[in-house]
């Protein structure tokens, strides 16, 4: 069976591209969607892209990850400085779990230095842009 990766996006990620363009750049998460389903595919693992404004939809998929073969992704925005449910949801899934932020929060205002995410990532990305939610598929590989 092929391992499977999900890559988790939370809110306003979907309007990457539109969205401070100074901080996030012009790419959209089609673009992230189709190069990171690109490498999945050469590295043959099965790829589930994901995004929601919702943290309830985000917990819920993280649940749907933790009776699966997975391994997951995760960009939670900026509920990545609140989510203590989105969290704890974490911390039930077995497999690893690699954070990613296409800036770097350590660099940007003091409210975004704090991760709840970072309590149980395996692994962080940030500041990298695309490069980033590339580097994290091939840490899980
Ligand atoms: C972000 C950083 C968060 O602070 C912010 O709320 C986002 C995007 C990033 O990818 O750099 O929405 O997670």
């Amino acid at each position: 069976m092929k391992k499977i990766i999900y890559i988790i996006n939370g809110p306003n990620l979907n309007l990457l591209g539109e969205r401070e363009v100074g901080i996030y750049g012009d790419i959209t998460i089609h673009d992230i969607e189709r190069e990171c389903k690109k490498l999945c595919l050469s590295l043959n693992f099965k790829l589930i892209f994901l995004q929601s404004n919702s943290e309830a939809q985000i917990i819920e998929w993280i649940h749907q990850a933790i009776n699966t073969e997975s391994d997951i992704i995760i960009n939670a925005a900026a509920y990545t400085h609140t989510s203590i449910a989105i969290l704890d949801a974490l911390k039930v899934f077995k497999g690893r779990v690699v954070e990613v932020h296409l800036s770097n929060i350590k660099n940007r205002e003091d409210f975004r230095k704090f991760s709840y995410i970072s309590l149980r990532a395996d692994k962080v990305f940030m500041g990298k842009g695309l490069e980033g939610y590339l580097s994290a598929i091939k840490y899980l590989i």
